[in-house]
């Protein structure tokens, strides 16, 4: 197969959706009918339960099961799928954020029950806002739910979208017949005696062919066609390009747990979602058919055996073959480096890769070298956009609790701010370290890992912070800028980047250093310009 047919052939999505929607049980059925896996519950994902809070070993497991769902790629109708694991716990939606950047189109879940959840609005914004092609599956259809027509209302005015339904849904819970599929124009019938089987369907050109009335009853198929005309009369045409720009997102209705509606989803997916797409660097936009290869780390994940430190970095590759033992230049640390054992993911396991193509992601096995955002070439000086770090919500002091153990803790906080766990500031008047996190539940994982993976022990000083602010000064010279450093000292700090931050303590104070410094920018993320 030549280098074009790889990429054209390649599809890199993440699944996104509030816990519980049916994420891990949608991305296990997607395996099944790959043919990936054999049988349902065979892969877990990397979901921390609720209530696992306080249960360490837990998190610890969890972050096993994470390595090896972290892609799960598959071969489908000769579509090579790579599912990007994204944690729907809300502690780590910042992860989830990074994951986002190396996708190349998304699968939104919504609960038939529950309709639009807080998680979903938060990550349909993002994808939203980086014009990330979506497609939305309605779940659980085998339970009561809201109306298909109320839902795709809540759908368009909460997450911002115009949908079109690709699929609609004959009954709903106990009266659910079955789906009509508008895309492949079929009907699939729902048993609910033998919910695990999966039907291939029925073909319907016409929808006013009587044998509608014979399969689901003349009720039924009333309804369904004066929905379907409905749906015609209100809903946008699907179009392609519309969809790929990130300005329609067809819906779908199913049940993930019956393997209903999974299959017309899965169908439609591989025809109409992108193959990889060009990518934006500092200088210049990079597209995959380019010959020469480049990538950018996206994920780090520490290993869990404390006698092998070593950490696996997961790379995107955007352009060009990504070759094992072949020289490749770290752009930021201007410095080359050769891979000897390039992880590739499958299903359920890891194995050595000699060539991977733009849309894939690489494992690399890494002592320490890379950082979240950091970008691979063959030689070209140039960086990835768009792997920026978002204020964290929760801030705190950060001590040694074993001055015997200084060093241990500060490689331990260093390599755990390049997973991207949490991010370090240090305060510019006096050196203190302030941790800062988007969920509470991090500071527990730190001090956990802190102690199991590097034998160093801190604790903790509550620190009253209402945002992180990145500085940009108009001109680093002029007074207002040197007032502005003067009057603020106490707040100014430094990221691991070196970048200037100023931790606000409240949202009046954001606005009164605006008003009052007006050649001092204030970013609540650390890219931008
Ligand atoms: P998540 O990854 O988005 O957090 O959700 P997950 O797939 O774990 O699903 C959450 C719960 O919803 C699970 O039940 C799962 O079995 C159920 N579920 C998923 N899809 C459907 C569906 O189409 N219909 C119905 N009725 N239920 C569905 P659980 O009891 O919380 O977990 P488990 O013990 O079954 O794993």
């Amino acid at each position: 197969m030549s280098f074009l047919e790889e990429i054209k052939r390649r599809r890199t999505f993440g699944i996104i959706s509030h816990p519980d929607a049916g994420k891990t049980t949608l991305t296990e059925k997607l395996l099944l009918f790959g043919g990936a896996i054999q049988e349902a519950g065979a892969v877990k994902n990397n979901k921390i339960k609720k209530g696992a809070t306080s249960d360490f070993m837990e998190i610890e497991r969890q972050r096993g099961i994470s390595v090896a769902t972290s892609v799960l790629a598959f071969i489908y109708k000769d579509k090579k799928i790579n599912i990007l694991d994204t944690p729907g716990h809300k502690d780590f939606a910042e992860d989830t954020f990074r994951t986002l950047t190396a996708v190349d189109s998304v699968i939104v879940v919504i609960d038939v029950a529950k309709g639009v959840e807080v998680q979903t609005e938060k990550l349909v914004e993002v994808c939203r806002m980086r014009q990330i092609p979506m497609i939305v599956f309605i779940n659980k259809l085998d339970r009561e739910g809201k109306d298909a027509f109320d839902l795709l209302d809540e759908v368009e005015q909460k997450l911002g979208l115009r949908v079109t339904p690709l699929s609609f849904p004959i009954g709903m819970g106990y009266d659910f017949k079955g789906i009509y599929n508008v895309w492949g124009k079929k009907l699939n019938l729902f048993s609910g005696d033998v919910k695990q089987t999966i039907s291939e369907g029925v073909e319907f050109e016409d929808i006013d062919n009587s044998e509608l009335d014979k399969a689901v009853g003349e009720t039924a198929a009333n309804i369904l066609r004066e929905e379907l005309e409905l749906v015609r009369e209100v809903y946008p045409k699907f179009d392609r390009t519309e969809y790929l720009e990130g300005h329609l997102q067809p819906v779908f209705f199913g049940s993930a747990l019956n393997n209903f509606g999974v299959k017309e989803l899965l169908d439609c997916f591989i025809d109409i979602a992108p193959s990889p797409r060009p990518k934006q660097a500092d200088i210049r936009l990079v597209n995959p058919e380019e010959t020469k290869m480049t990538g950018f780390v996206f994920k780090i994940h520490a290993n869990m055996d404390p006698k092998h430190r070593d950490r696996l970095a997961f790379v995107k590759i955007v352009s060009g073959m990504f070759k094992r033992n072949t020289n490749y230049l770290h752009v930021k640390k201007n410095k080359k480096f050769k891979f000897a054992s390039p992880n590739a993911f499958f299903a359920e396991k890891k194995e050595i890769v000699d060539i991977s193509y733009p849309g894939d992601i690489v494992g690399l096995h890494d002592t320490g070298n890379f950082k979240i955002g950091d970008t691979l070439t063959e030689g070209e000086n140039l960086q990835f956009k768009g792997i920026p770090s978002f204020s964290p919500e929760y801030f705190r002091y950060v001590n040694n609790a074993d001055p015997m153990k200084s060093k241990q803790l500060a490689k331990g906080l260093d390599q755990l701010m390049d997973e991207g766990v949490a991010q370090l500031f240090t305060l510019e008047l006096n050196g203190r370290k302030v941790i800062g996190t988007v969920g509470a539940l991090q500071y527990e994982v730190i001090q956990y890992r802190l102690e199991h993976e590097y034998g160093a022990k801190c604790t903790y000083d509550m620190l009253n912070v209402h945002k992180a602010c990145w500085v940009q000064p108009e001109d680093p010279k002029n007074t207002d800028f040197k007032e502005f450093k003067r009057v603020k000292q106490r707040y100014l700090a430094k990221d691991k980047k070196g970048q200037l931050v100023f931790l606000a303590d409240s949202a009046f104070s954001v606005q009164m250093t605006l008003d009052k410094y007006p050649t001092v920018k204030l970013h609540f993320t650390s890219e931008f310009g």
